[in-house]
């Protein structure tokens, strides 16, 4: 598998799997990104211009996609509007890029047979009860709750679809809440963490019981090479590194790291909709493919997430502004 297209490659976790795919093999890599608000070109500065080379278009215009597929063995998709809240705000990006554009991925692999894989997201199952033993599994059935998981949903019955009515050689993964350096300002901990940083205050949603299950950004690189380079056509694997924290526990143990006190945060309005809990049970790719996660701890991850943005207030900073008067006019 020599030349590998990474769709958002630009973005948080395609960035990530790119400097993943140039240090742990040898594949040529082609980024094919939209560079809406969530992307960066510094994600990627520094990789061989040898290896990796970046084409800005949209995944749901063919005449870009088509040829790009075409010199590609495979595709690995990561682009997607991502953010929930922005999904909540104006669904229609995600009805756009979401569906229209991995029904357009879709159609090119169809024709050239290239290997193709989806990432995708645990919250096409819903939610949890907080007090329920239970995690999600493969066999969950879907429920999602959002235009943005929804539409993740309807991305993953289509790619199951081709697989099943045309033979497209594809494997789906649903990955828990990913955390690491170059998150976008407007997810939960970046948006924490730089809110101190910047002399604000902790913004948590409702009562902060929610529950999601972190896993370092690295780990579900390693996870979707593994399945890229061993999963059975056709499979779905979860990923998750049982990394249960509820929201106030995170916001705890960011304002401890930072030097504030436990209690120095905001309650917001709420999220509608807003989903209680998740949890991966990631059995199937652990004892079917040998994957292990190496980020086990989470305070350790947390703290050195924290020197990055520290660190990279440059990249963070011209965005803040506008993110939090995003949030101000929505009382969060
Ligand atoms: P992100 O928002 O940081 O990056 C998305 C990237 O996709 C950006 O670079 C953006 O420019 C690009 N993009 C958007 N629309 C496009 C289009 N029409 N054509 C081409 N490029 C386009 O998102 P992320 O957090 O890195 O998530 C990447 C993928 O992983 C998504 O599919 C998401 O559903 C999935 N996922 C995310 C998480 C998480 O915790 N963030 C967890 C599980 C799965
Ligand atoms: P987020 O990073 O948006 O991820 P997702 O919605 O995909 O889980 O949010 C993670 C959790 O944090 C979610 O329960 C909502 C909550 N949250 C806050 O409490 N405050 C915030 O400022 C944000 C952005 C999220």
């Amino acid at each position: 598998m020599q030349r590998i297209l990474v769709t958002g490659g630009a973005g948080f976790i395609g960035s990530n799997f790119v400097h993943h795919l140039v240090h742990h093999t040898d594949a040529q890599v082609t980024v094919l990104d939209k560079m809406t608000y969530a992307a960066s070109r510094e994600s990627l500065a520094g990789l061989p211009e040898s290896r990796v080379s970046l084409v800005v278009g949209d995944i749901a215009d063919a005449a870009v996609v088509d040829p790009l597929v075409e010199a590609h063995d495979a595709v690995v998709h990561y682009a997607a509007e991502s953010h929930n809240d922005n999904s909540l705000s104006d669904p229609s990006p995600f009805i756009q890029t979401n569906l229209i554009g991995t029904f357009t991925l879709l159609e090119a692999v169809r024709r050239t047979g290239a290997r193709f894989h989806h990432v995708s997201t645990d919250e096409v199952y819903g939610d949890l009860e907080l007090d329920d033993p239970a995690k999600f599994t493969e066999a969950t059935p879907y429920r999602p709750s959002s235009p943005y998981s929804a539409s993740k949903a309807g991305s993953d019955h289509l790619v199951r679809a081709w697989v099943r009515s045309f033979g497209v050689q594809a494997t789906i993964s649903n990955c828990s809440n990913n955390y690491g350096p170059w998150q976008h300002i407007e997810k939960f901990i970046p948006r924490q963490i730089t809110n101190l940083l910047a002399g604000g205050r902790v913004k948590l949603y409702g009562a902060g019981a929610n529950v999601r299950d972190w896993i370092h950004t690295e780990d579900h690189s390693s996870a979707v090479l593994r399945i890229l380079e061993a999963g059975r056509i056709g499979e779905t694997y979860l990923i998750g590194a049982d990394g249960e924290k509820s929201n106030l526990e995170v916001v705890r143990m960011i304002l401890g790291i930072l030097g504030h006190a436990e209690d120095d945060f905001d309650h917001v309005t709420d999220r509608a909709g807003h989903d209680l809990r998740y949890a991966i049970d990631s059995t199937k790719l652990r004892e079917e493919l040998g994957w292990t996660p190496q980020y086990g701890d989470f305070a350790d991850g947390l703290a050195r997430t924290i020197d990055w943005y520290r660190e990279n207030e440059a990249w963070w900073r011209p965005a803040k502004e506008a993110v939090e008067s995003s949030y101000a006019a929505k009382g969060q």
